[in-house]
């Protein structure tokens, strides 16, 4: 079955939408794989988000995304990297459609509440990063 890695982000974690996300990812059929609550070191951060190395705003996400607790989760279902995506919703949450989570719950880019994985390949690459014990 298709796995990807979904993050619940600080800002999400700390304004108390862990249910609401885990809901959401259950009512839609996706099937939760691992859980676990920790906070990134600059180690792990600087690797998950090594794409953006070079962007203006990749210190702030860094500091962002280690600034406080998040959610990390293994889900898995039928196209789950597709799948999350299109409940995640566009980047930008103010463009993100209404119904998505972004869409429903955020104002700012970079605090957007919900990371998942683009591809299958990602997910293969953050999934061992996260939890280097599952196969
Ligand atoms: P992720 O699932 O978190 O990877 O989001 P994404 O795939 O929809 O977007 P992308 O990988 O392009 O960007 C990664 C994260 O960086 C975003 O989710 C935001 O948190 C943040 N980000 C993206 N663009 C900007 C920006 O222009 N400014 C700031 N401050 N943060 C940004
Ligand atoms: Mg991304």
């Amino acid at each position: 079955t298709d796995r990807t890695l979904v993050l619940v982000k600080p800002d999400g974690v700390a304004r108390g939408l862990v249910g609401e996300v885990i809901s959401r990812l259950e009512a839609k059929g996706l099937r939760l794989v691992a859980a676990e609550l920790r906070t990134l070191t600059r180690e792990v951060a600087e690797t998950h988000y090594g794409e953006h190395r070079e962007r203006p705003f990749f210190g702030s996400l860094v500091e962002f995304i280690t600034g406080g607790p998040l959610l990390a989760l293994v889900v898995e279902g039928p196209r789950a990297v597709e799948a999350f995506r299109a409940m995640a919703g566009a980047t930008d949450p103010v463009k993100a459609a209404p119904g998505t989570i972004r869409g429903d719950f955020a104002l700012e880019v970079q605090n957007n509440i919900v990371h998942g994985s683009d591809s299958d390949e990602s997910a293969a690459r953050e999934i061992g990063l996260f939890f280097p014990d599952l196969s």
